[in-house]
């Protein structure tokens, strides 16, 4: 066999087991219509996907459109099952997840897309937004590295607007969240643009750094914040 040839088989067997490691379990609690939007790209994209919520013997639709690499579970499961988990669920569900959870996402990386609201999420969305978001995910469940990104696109737009040039700002402190939340950014189809966890308000709905941006745009528009 030629040199040539063993180069190019070494090259290939090199790609394949980085792809494998790049691939990720990808556990959704709460998989309605951003759950299920994100889950399904990034199933698409080549992870392992669970959808789950309390309901989850009604997410058989959602698991066949997201095609093979999709899956349902229970909330507990899903928990146990991802390396990294993404909550999509109404804020005011955090209360009871920081209790049905507690410990079982501890040393894991979380993206949340959850928002809190006043009027929607009632006590706990106010007091969320008035002491900081991150710092309300941090009380919950204190143990995880936390990202925070896809808060303030609407799902449709996660399918519509995503390409190149297309940017969302990601908050995280820690390398393995931001490492972890870039590529979740980038394999829905946008460019993460990487802010500290405590501008996380920010990137809230009717926040500063809402919507979808060019890169550029949103680098320049973050740094004039402070
Ligand atoms: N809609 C948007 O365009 C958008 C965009 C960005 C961010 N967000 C934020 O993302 C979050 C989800 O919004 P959404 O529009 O996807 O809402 P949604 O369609 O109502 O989905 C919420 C999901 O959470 C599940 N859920 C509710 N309480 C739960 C609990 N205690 N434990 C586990 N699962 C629970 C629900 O399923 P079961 O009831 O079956 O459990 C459902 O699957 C919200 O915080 C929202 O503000 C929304």
């Amino acid at each position: 066999m030629s040199r040539l040839l063993l180069l190019a088989m070494a090259g290939l067997i090199l790609c394949a087991s980085q792809a494998m490691a790049d691939t990720l379990k990808i556990s959704v609690i709460g998989a309605g219509n951003v759950g299920g939007t994100l889950g399904e790209l990034w199933a698409k994209a080549g992870h392992e996907v669970m959808f789950s919520s309390r309901h989850p013997e009604e997410l058989t639709d959602l698991v066949k459109s997201a095609g093979a690499n999709a899956r349902a579970g229970s909330v507990s499961d899903a928990a146990t099952w991802g390396d990294v988990i993404v909550l999509s669920v109404p804020y005011s569900a955090m209360p009871g997840l920081a209790k049905q959870l507690k410990g079982k996402l501890d040393g894991k990386v979380v993206l949340s897309a959850s928002n809190p609201f006043s009027g929607r999420d009632g006590e706990v969305g106010r007091q969320a937004l008035e002491h900081g978001v991150a710092a309300a995910d941090r009380q919950y469940f204190p143990g995880v590295h936390w990202v925070r990104a896809f808060n303030a696109i609407g799902y449709s737009s996660m399918k519509s607007q995503s390409g190149a040039g297309k940017a969302l700002p990601m908050f995280a402190d820690d390398s393995q969240a931001r490492d972890i939340g870039a590529q979740l950014v980038r394999d829905a189809g946008f460019t993460p643009v990487i802010l500290p966890l405590a501008q996380a308000n920010k990137g809230l709905p009717g926040g500063p750094l809402s919507g979808v941006r060019t890169e550029d745009e949103l680098r320049k528009l973050s740094s004039g914040l402070k």
